[in-house]
């Protein structure tokens, strides 16, 4: 597949067939994700890989933690406290599509709380990524780690992967660090979903727009 087909044909995949990943193809996805460029090629990002049995543990502590209502911790903030436009309705769009797609009525704020929890199952995919950059690193190791992240989700692609990018899994940091015995307390930074699509969920089969140049473009002479 070639680059530009692929970066367009990337989606967030949240409904996996339950077909196995081989650690010889994820091997092979993450062989070429180590070749993103990063400043003064520190190449900061680490990853955790969990199969099945540590999945499913991580699954029930969050699900747990969930359940409990304990508010989230993450370890840094991702989105705004307050959104203004034009974020605000993209968001919106966002969250619409998602559960128009799922059949979720928007006053139905149980039905939505199921859907939300289907991040903590990563989507029923049989590989869950975890990614984590050690405490300490300065803000530009982020932006390393986001372009490492996106090499993963097109490697992927190129052996028939989908994948979604999950920052609901970094809710819970330390129930993670535990689970994991990560002594060194690296920060985490999200999860990620991956395995073969299962293109017969309406979940999948919507695309979310994106602006016309113009809109985020100047061009100057
Ligand atoms: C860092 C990052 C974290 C994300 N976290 C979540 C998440 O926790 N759950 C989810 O369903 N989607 C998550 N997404 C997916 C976005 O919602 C999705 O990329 C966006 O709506 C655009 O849709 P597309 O990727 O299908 O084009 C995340 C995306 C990124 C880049």
């Amino acid at each position: 597949m070639d680059i530009s087909t692929a970066i367009t044909r990337r989606r967030a995949t949240r409904a996996f067939r339950p077909d196995p990943v081989s650690d010889e193809i994820l091997q092979r996805i993450l062989e070429t994700a180590r070749w993103a460029p990063s400043g003064v090629n520190t190449q900061p990002w680490q990853v955790a890989v969990l199969r099945e049995a540590t999945r499913s543990r991580l699954t029930a502590a969050l699900l747990d933690a969930r359940a409990q209502g304990r508010e989230p911790n993450p370890d840094y903030q991702y989105y705004p406290s307050k959104w203004v436009e034009p974020f605000r309705s993209r968001r919106k769009e966002c969250g619409l599509r998602l559960y128009e797609a799922l059949g979720v009525a928007k006053n139905d704020p149980a039905a939505r709380e199921i859907a939300w929890r289907n991040n903590y199952s990563f989507f029923g995919a049989p590989l869950a990524l975890l990614f984590f950059l050690p405490r300490g690193v300065a803000t530009g190791s982020w932006l390393d780690m986001g372009m490492f992240l996106q090499n993963i989700m097109l490697a992927a692609l190129d052996h028939g992967l989908a994948t979604c990018p999950q920052a609901s899994i970094a809710d819970y940091p330390d129930i993670v660090r535990e689970l994991l015995g990560l002594e060194d307390e690296p920060l985490l930074v999200c999860g990620m979903a991956l395995g073969y699509a299962d293109e017969s969920q309406p979940v999948n089969q919507y695309r979310l727009p994106r602006a016309p140049l113009e809109e985020f473009t100047r061009w100057y002479p």
